[in-house]
């Protein structure tokens, strides 16, 4: 039996200009939008500006940013701090195909701060990242497979772009022997065929495939938390255990820390789950929403480059994205931002768990404080799988219906809320538990009432990251 949280009267949203937007968009844009992961039909949301934890549409609807384009804003969208410096440095010109000061400074800093990075190099994007991490592990294994867990998100070049996130679990195949699901047309069978989907949390499937196949393993890729499945985190001793065996057949361990790097710690999840892996991918939070990425690792692997293995890139470390870089991460390492970003998630948590326990849900946090998810079941899910054993569609119900009270989580259960620095400003965190409440209540009182909660984003099939 549960009990609802009181119901009061909501304003609509106001949506004129951003549907005005949207049909002027269709015609030029596919979707009306620049990423698949954005196209939620007429509800596409146009925004107009962010300052802080908060973000303005359009239309001038104000809410608390629980996304923070899903992840990178770490501090704080137009942060003065990364933006001044950034202004100072970008009118000494940006793109030189040369490199600058500022691309050394960000390198050192990401060695620094993750402890086991000797040498790295800046790419424009996440997905660039993984696809030359990829590379290099199999240049220097001189072996061809990859093996990547089922519902781990890598960006969207082809090698990554496997067993995904299905919402039909029976796509994935048999549990113990999963197939390579491809999502989307245009991926090369033969491209396909090198990656290995895998279970994660699952070590006795890994021994078993790398006593099969070890020797055509270049290396794992992993994201050290289920990021595209709420951060479903990793059982005690996984990592461990998963390092040793990577260690044993010679087979390559890349850390893809897009979302964990320099949020989870200052060394990102290596340092937060006491791992050093071989190789690591960094993205969003390393620039604080400015498009500055990075892949690096242990010396040796690194040493494929430049001579064995080609990367570049005409915009790899330019001048926005490695001066966005520098003052992030030295933010980042000189003052306690990650500690105010986890303390704020807590605090978030304290107050979503006074809302939900008096209802008798059953439901847990997924993740860490700094990017968690809230899923609905008492049992603790280990695995992609496991969301579809979840009240996913509570959720969504609830993350929609928390927009026109004025906070907007991603309305899929799968993304989790992304936490900043701002957030701990003022009363947004009150802001966001008031919002949930409402929310939740109107939520329950649909599903009462026998109503469909929320019809959902349209034309959205499953927004992960980018
Ligand atoms: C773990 C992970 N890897 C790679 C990517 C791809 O990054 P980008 O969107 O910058 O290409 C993402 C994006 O969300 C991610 O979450």
């Amino acid at each position: 039996m549960t009990t609802e949280p009181a119901l009061t009267a909501v304003p609509a949203l106001n949506r004129a200009r951003q549907l005005e937007m949207y049909r002027r968009a269709t015609r030029v844009m596919p979707g009306g939008t620049d990423s698949n992961f954005r196209a939620w039909g007429e509800d596409t949301i146009y925004v107009d500006r962010g300052q802080g934890g908060l973000v303005w549409d359009a239309d001038g609807n104000g809410f608390v940013d629980l996304r923070m384009g899903y992840g990178p804003v770490i501090l704080g969208h137009a942060d003065p701090r990364v933006d001044d410096y950034v202004n100072e440095r970008m009118r000494k010109g940006v793109s030189f195909s040369l490199t600058s000061e500022d691309e050394v400074r960000a390198i050192e800093l990401i060695c620094e701060l993750t402890g086991w990075v000797d040498q790295a190099r800046m790419t424009v994007s996440g997905t660039e990242a993984t696809m030359h991490a990829m590379r290099v592990a199999r240049a220097y294994t001189g072996r061809n497979k990859i093996v990547k867990f089922e519902g781990q998100y890598h960006g969207v070049h082809d090698y990554a772009l496997i067993s995904v996130g299905p919402d039909d679990m029976s796509e994935l195949g048999d549990a113990d022997n999963p197939v390579r699901l491809t999502w989307g047309r245009g991926i090369p069978e033969q491209v396909a065929e090198t990656i290995i989907p895998a279970r994660y949390n699952n070590i006795e499937f890994l021994r078993r495939l790398f006593e099969r196949e070890g020797d055509d393993i270049a290396a794992i890729i992993v994201e050290p938390v289920l990021g595209n499945a709420q951060g479903i985190m990793p059982e005690p001793g996984f990592h461990q255990a998963m390092r040793a065996l990577t260690e044993e057949f010679g087979i390559l361990l890349i850390f893809d820390e897009v979302k964990t790097g320099f949020r989870f710690a200052k060394g990102g999840a290596a340092e937060y789950f006491g791992i050093t892996p071989d190789l690591g991918t960094y993205a969003k939070a390393m620039g604080n929403g400015y498009p500055a990425a990075a892949f690096g690792g242990r010396a040796e692997v690194m040493s494929v480059l430049p001579d064995k293995v080609s990367h570049g890139g005409t915009y790899a470390g330019n001048r926005v994205a490695a001066a966005a870089a520098v003052k992030t991460l030295e933010i980042i390492r000189d003052t306690d931002a990650l500690e105010t970003v986890r303390a704020t998630g807590l605090r978030i948590q304290d107050g979503l768990r006074e809302v939900l326990n008096p209802t008798g849900l059953p439901y847990h946090f997924t993740g860490h404080p700094s990017m968690f998810g809230i899923m609905f079941t008492d049992t603790v899910a280990t695995e992609y799988r496991d969301w579809a054993n979840t009240d996913h569609e509570l959720y969504d119900a609830i993350a929609i219906a928390m927009q026109p009270r004025g906070a907007m989580p991603e309305p899929d259960s799968r993304e989790p809320w992304f936490v900043c620095e701002a957030h701990a400003q003022g009363d947004i965190v009150d802001r966001v538990v008031t919002a949930f409440q409402g929310a939740l209540g109107e939520a329950l009182a649909a599903r009462a009432q026998g109503r469909p909660s929320s019809d959902g984003h349209g034309a959205m099939s499953h927004p992960t990251a980018g």
